[in-house]
């Protein structure tokens, strides 16, 4: 069966295509096209207006690129949560119009849960523990009692938006991850800055103002505080990970989301996880930023488990939490 999965739920607008032969997937395209600023930030319709304008380019490419025509599609799935309304309306149209064209059903999909599931299909990983760091989202999820549950979570901003808010001020563009961790490999001495871990949550507003005040007093090298701020944030993330897994007995940790390109995230996660005998599965770059693939991957499973909607039907769900969907393909 031939799935294709639409993603839109913030920056990123993504149509991924995939095939599913003797329970693996064939990727056949995995396209994107972001939405970016030179100033930062996101602004919620100026985002889902580009959605808009790339769609229809993107959807021929993605059939171009995998060699098929529309008709051979048999499931569209399409990111109904969590995530910027107007963004997920973009999506939930553009899979709507098509699944109406060609007499489709549709899938509703989960973003959250799309970035574990895809770490389950491409990887060896059974049941692993997700930290899931991206922009909008900090939480780690962990399969427990027929459902994913939120073991621990960010308190304020994710992690990402976090990066790119300390970024911006220090005058990086949008998105600022890739430019810090560079900066940060160039940082010779660590800061001590706010570390703040409440219960299995963290919490980053504080260091932000903190960074914000040790910037703005010109004491310090923006090398020495991306170095430190890494080290630091990192180390909650880490942290509460590594209690998830002792928690809940679990040998398998899983990294997804956007910041989880980071290298020094990637490689304290390998360490946390050698030193208590787990597993750390990280995936290629591609699969842990927003993509459609993931989309397509979980579409293509919650379809196999009798979940889809009519065209007519399509909705999206903003606020839907990681712990509101019944998960029955597992
Ligand atoms: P979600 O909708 O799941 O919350 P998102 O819309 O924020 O995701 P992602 O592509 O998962 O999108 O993540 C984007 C974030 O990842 C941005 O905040 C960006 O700065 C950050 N990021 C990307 N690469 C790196 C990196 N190398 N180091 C740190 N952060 C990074
Ligand atoms: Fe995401």
């Amino acid at each position: 069966m031939i799935t294709l999965g639409i993603e839109s739920t913030a920056h990123t607008f993504g149509i991924g295509i995939i095939k599913d032969e003797k329970g693996k997937i064939n990727v056949f395209c995995n396209l994107r096209d972001m939405y970016k600023t030179e100033k930062g930030g996101i602004i919620p319709i100026e985002s889902a207006k580009h959605h808009k304008e790339v769609a229809d380019k993107l959807y021929q490419d993605a059939l171009q690129q995998s060699k098929i025509n529309e008709k051979d599609i048999n499931i569209i799935a399409y990111s109904a949560a969590p995530g910027l309304p107007p963004c997920l309306k973009e999506g939930k149209e553009f899979a709507k119009k098509l699944a109406m064209k060609l007499n489709r059903s549709l899938v509703p999909v989960n973003h959250c849960i799309a970035h574990l599931e895809i770490g389950r299909t491409l990887t060896k990983a059974k049941d692993p523990v997700l930290l899931y760091c991206s922009g909008a989202n900090t939480q780690v999820i962990v399969f427990t009692e027929r459902k994913y549950r939120i073991f621990g979570e960010t308190l304020d901003q994710g992690i990402g938006n976090f990066i790119d808010a300390f970024g911006r001020y220090i005058g990086f563009g949008f998105p600022a991850g890739p430019e810090i961790e560079e900066m940060a490999s160039h940082g010779k001495n660590f800061i001590k800055l706010p570390y703040s871990i409440k219960g299995m949550d963290v919490a980053f507003a504080g260091l932000l103002t903190n960074l914000k005040q040790k910037f703005d007093s010109k004491r310090y090298s923006i090398e020495d505080l991306c170095y430190s701020m890494q080290e630091t944030a990192f180390a909650m993330l880490i942290e509460t990970a590594e209690r998830a897994l002792s928690h809940c007995q679990k040998k398998e940790l899983l990294l997804g989301g956007g910041v989880a390109c980071n290298k020094r995230l990637q490689e304290m996660a390998k360490i946390m996880c050698k030193e208590r005998n787990a597993k750390c599965f990280i995936l290629e770059n591609q699969y842990n930023v927003d993509n459609a693939v993931m989309i397509a991957d979980l579409g293509l499973k919650m379809f196999k488990a009798g979940i889809f909607v009519k065209p007519e039907q399509a909705e999206i769900f903003p606020y839907e939490r990681t712990d509101d969907v019944k998960v029955k393909w597992r």
